[in-house]
């Protein structure tokens, strides 16, 4: 008998990626076949991004191309999924009722029950789960490579700006000896990179087994190679994690260290509870301790209150650190953010400028930064395959492409030739 098919369309970031490939783990061991298309499919399913109001435009408007289908195919089954789902709850409902069933990230297991239910009750599953932390779910990963594991859910973090803590709830950390285990059978399977998933890696923490430590242990897993993590909060980064990367063979030299804003006054209303100079110090240690490691960040433009001076302060603050790369947003009022209630929120048209002046900024920041690439021998691990040869990344997260037919997976010692923006390409020696 064929399989029932499923058509997942997700959005946002590496979580929701990575809680789709859950979902999809889940229903193939139910004989579930993804496809690549709404229209060959008896579920589709929406894993949504709540972060900016674009990524919510974004999903409701692929929702509205899947309308005609519901009607011409009333078993199809509609499931909204993630973050959006989660804030959204019923009203999404009442909004659109072609939707048969809405979960929130907290709750990616019950796919298995809903699947089957044959009664058009709609459904609504958005209770905080205590035990997501707990369960081993058999991801159905799309890269044979490269591999995402959760360490910790949810975020206690609370910045004014954000809405994640509601979306995703409390902060809990999946004990270690879950984790190892999941990346042992990882190493054996023959992946050969994971990637550490959290909102705040750093705040990790199961009985004695904290996020350096458990860097420690990963670090003794035979098979992988590369060890890379997500996200990191600058007040959390200690210098013990930094000798711990230091140390640790497979921690890759790289680091997503998100700033937000160069202005105290800013990052005060923000509630990222550290000053630029404290981020700065750990800039210099970061350097200091591992000489060539990369630096990116994020940056959130024309936040409330944010004037022409403070604004100035994130373009010295750019200036000055010089990232290898940057993710710059604007300002995105959000439901049950605390930002959303300040005083003085920023015009489109203001924030739209402060976005092109900082991304100018950077692109050349970043083109220098990988000119110094240029003639330099390269560790690359190859993770995929174009009409050119193979593309791969240096263990600083630089894509490198290489005129080679070498297989992926393989790890070779690459000679860089020559830096683009966004890239390098490189000869195998
Ligand atoms: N937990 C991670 C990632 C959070 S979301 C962290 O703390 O860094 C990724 C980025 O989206 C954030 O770093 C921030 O720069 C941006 N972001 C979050 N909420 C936003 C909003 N309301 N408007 C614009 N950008 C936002
Ligand atoms: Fe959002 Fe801040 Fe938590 Fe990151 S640390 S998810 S930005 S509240
Ligand atoms: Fe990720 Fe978007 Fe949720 S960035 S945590 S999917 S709001």
């Amino acid at each position: 008998m064929q399989g029932r098919g499923v058509y997942i369309k997700t959005f946002g970031c590496q979580m929701n990626e990575h809680d789709s490939e859950k979902m999809l783990g889940i229903l193939s061991s139910k004989g579930f076949i993804e496809v690549d298309e709404p229209k060959k499919a008896d579920i589709i399913i929406f894993n949504t991004c709540a972060i900016r109001e674009k990524a919510e435009q974004k999903f409701l408007s692929s929702l509205g191309k899947i309308k005609y289908l519901k009607k011409k195919k009333p078993k199809l089954k509609v499931i909204v999924a993630g973050c959006s789902a989660q804030i959204q709850g019923q009203a999404l409902l009442n909004r659109i009722h072609f939707i048969d069933y809405i979960i929130g990230p907290d709750n990616i297991d019950k796919i298995e029950t809903i699947v089957d239910n044959t009664d058009e009750t709609k459904q609504i599953i958005l209770d905080e789960n205590p035990f997501i932390h707990l369960i081993d779910f058999p991801a159905l990963r799309q890269n044979k490579v490269k591999a995402w594991v959760n360490i910790i859910y949810g975020c206690d973090n609370f910045c004014t700006y954000c809405i994640v803590p509601f979306s995703r709830g409390k902060e809990r950390s999946r004990p270690a000896e879950n984790i190892l285990k999941e990346i042992k059978m990882l190493g054996e399977m023959g992946y050969k990179e994971v990637t550490l998933l959290g909102q705040n890696v750093n705040s990790y923490r199961d009985q004695d087994t904290d996020f350096p430590k458990l860097l420690e242990r990963i670090n003794k897993i035979k098979g992988i190679e590369r060890i890379r993590f997500v996200t990191s909060h600058p007040k959390d980064l200690s210098e013990r994690l930094i000798n711990v990367m230091r140390n640790c063979d497979k921690v890759c030299e790289h680091i997503h260290l998100p700033l937000q804003a160069g202005s105290d006054k800013i990052l005060k209303l923000m509630n990222r509870k550290y000053t630029f100079d404290e981020y700065l110090d750990k800039i210099y240690l970061l350097r200091e301790k591992i000489p060539n490691i990369s630096i990116t960040t994020d940056i959130i433009v024309g936040f409330p209150q944010e004037e022409d001076e403070d604004f100035e302060k994130t373009v010295y603050a750019l200036n000055k650190i010089q990232f290898d790369g940057i993710f710059a947003f604007k300002f995105s009022p959000r439901p049950k953010s605390p930002a959303l209630k300040l005083k003085g929120h920023v015009s489109d048209a203001v924030k739209s400028e402060r976005l092109t002046k900082i991304l100018k900024i950077q692109d050349e920041i970043t083109e220098t930064k990988n000119k110094d690439y240029e003639e330099t021998i390269q560790e690359v691990l190859i993770e995929d395959k174009n009409e050119e040869g193979v593309i791969g990344r240096t263990r600083t997260n630089k894509i490198v492409k290489i005129c080679s037919n070498i297989p992926i997976g393989e790890s070779v010692k690459v000679k860089i030739l020559k830096a683009f923006r966004h890239s390098l390409s490189g000869e195998i020696l």
